[in-house]
């Protein structure tokens, strides 16, 4: 699997039925098929003309973009940080049932919001927030310090030097087709499919980088 031009689509880690029901087929498979794959042709697409830039890797085209020449720096922005973002989406849900977190993430999270109850809070209020197209996201900075943050759009918190933890997508796409304009049972039923290993992994190694 290519981590640099040509990009292709990373397997989805599971069948397309595999999160019902809280989120359905027929969603992961369009949101899958249809937007992660246009996010990849269109990265692609964006590189083609551009060979000097063909050997970096996604997520240093996702936090330097504004290094890329002006023609294709948005398109890139876009369009990697859509690639991107979602690879991550799909990577931090699971059909495992694991509801809690646990390990050093866990101790941080108790540490830094006082609690779970208090997190899952705080972090579906940023979501309901989102105000048209974007991202929630559990981040932690250099010094391994926990936040939740909001991005616009494919935009994402690597371009502020900052690692991503578990995102959640709040483009209508993701759920519309299943939750209509309830937002809110959306991010509920979210918190069903987060696979908790998988993000304590992502937070060990941001204090590797500490
Ligand atoms: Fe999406």
């Amino acid at each position: 699997m290519n981590n640099h031009y040509p990009f292709e689509l990373e397997p989805l880690p599971y069948a397309y039925d595999a999160l019902e029901p809280h989120l359905s087929s027929e969603i992961v498979q369009i949101h899958y098929e249809n937007h992660h794959q246009n996010y990849v042709n269109s990265l692609n697409q964006a590189l083609s003309r551009y060979p000097h830039y063909q050997n970096w890797y996604l997520e240093k085209l996702v936090a330097h973009y504004n290094a890329l020449p002006v023609q294709i720096r948005t398109a890139v922005q876009n369009n990697a940080g859509g690639v991107y973002n979602h690879n991550l989406y799909w990577s931090s849900m699971c059909p495992c049932s694991n509801y809690f977190p646990i390990g050093t993430l866990k101790k941080a999270i108790d540490r830094y919001y006082g609690s779970f109850a208090f997190f899952q809070k705080q972090f579906k209020s940023n979501a309901m927030d989102v105000f048209g197209s974007g991202w929630v996201w559990l981040v932690a900075d250099t010094s391994a310090n926990l936040d939740i943050v909001v991005t616009a759009n494919q935009d994402s918190p690597l371009s502020s030097r900052l690692t991503p933890i578990i995102n959640l997508d709040m483009w209508e796409h993701s759920y519309y087709l299943q939750y209509h304009s309830t937002r809110s049972e959306y991010i509920d039923n979210w918190w069903h499919l987060v696979d908790w290993t998988y993000a304590e992994e992502r937070y060990q190694s941001a204090r590797v980088l500490k």
